[in-house]
């Protein structure tokens, strides 16, 4: 059994009538909420309120990414909404994460900072060619892992299969958010590095972050359900 306080549900939809009819059939499965930047573009900040308010932990998985004093900035500003997780691009810098991890200490409501290291549409194929860094993916993660722990954010966002040598090296205690989880029978979409949710809990993923499998299906609340019983 997968506790549910350990799956994060990927709200991805511009509509607002959408996300609140998900909002509807989940509440009381004390699962959290992603509301990333097609959400917030397309519903405004109200959709974090009414997550919030309906009883749901929320992730706003705005992935920041600007100069040091901007992320700073717009973090202060954005600290102000009821949510409990954010995430800046490791990418950014190690000035840019202590900003971000300021910030985000000197807000009232405490909020968890995540670092995204390489998103897991990423292939290694793809960081050698186009972002110019050598080596294998994995040595590229654990590195921005390492960076955002010194420059004190909570933990990062990786593939399932990272979390192991992320815990190794940065301890146990340093949090990993996985996304590119997809159970037995549903299609890999456009997630690369995956893993099942019972693969992801038994690697030790802190929390698990699930889209498609769950927002697409006939009945999202039983597709959850499927999924906590490990199936
Ligand atoms: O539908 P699916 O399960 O693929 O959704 C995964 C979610 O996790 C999407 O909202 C995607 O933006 C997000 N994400 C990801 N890879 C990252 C960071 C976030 O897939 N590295």
């Amino acid at each position: 059994m997968i506790p549910p306080e350990k799956v994060i549900i990927a709200l991805d939809t511009s509509d607002a009538r959408i996300a609140n009819s998900l909002l509807n059939q989940l509440k009381d499965q004390r699962v959290w909420i992603k509301i990333g930047m097609e959400l917030f573009y397309g519903a405004g900040p109200e959709i974090v309120r009414k997550a919030h308010h309906e009883g749901f932990k929320v992730f706003l998985d705005l992935k920041l990414h600007d100069i040091p004093n901007t992320v700073g900035q717009s973090l202060k500003a954005l600290a102000k909404l009821p949510f409990d997780m954010i995430n800046v691009h490791a990418a950014g810098g190690t000035d840019m994460m202590k900003r971000a991890s300021e910030a985000m200490k000197s807000s009232y409501h405490p909020h968890l900072l995540i670092a995204v290291t390489q998103l897991t549409s990423t292939t290694s194929e793809q960081m050698n060619l186009e972002q110019k860094i050598p080596g294998e993916l994995t040595l590229s993660v654990l590195h921005y892992a390492k960076l955002a722990k010194e420059s004190g954010c909570d933990g990062v966002v990786s593939s399932p299969l990272e979390v192991k040598l992320i815990k190794s090296i940065c301890g146990s205690d340093f949090l990993t958010v996985t996304p590119g989880i997809r159970p037995k029978n549903s299609g890999h979409q456009d997630q690369k590095r995956v893993t099942t949710p019972l693969e992801a809990f038994q690697l030790g993923t802190d929390y698990m972050v699930i889209g498609r499998p769950i927002t697409e299906a006939n009945n999202p609340k039983a597709a959850l359900l499927e999924i906590l019983r490990g199936e």
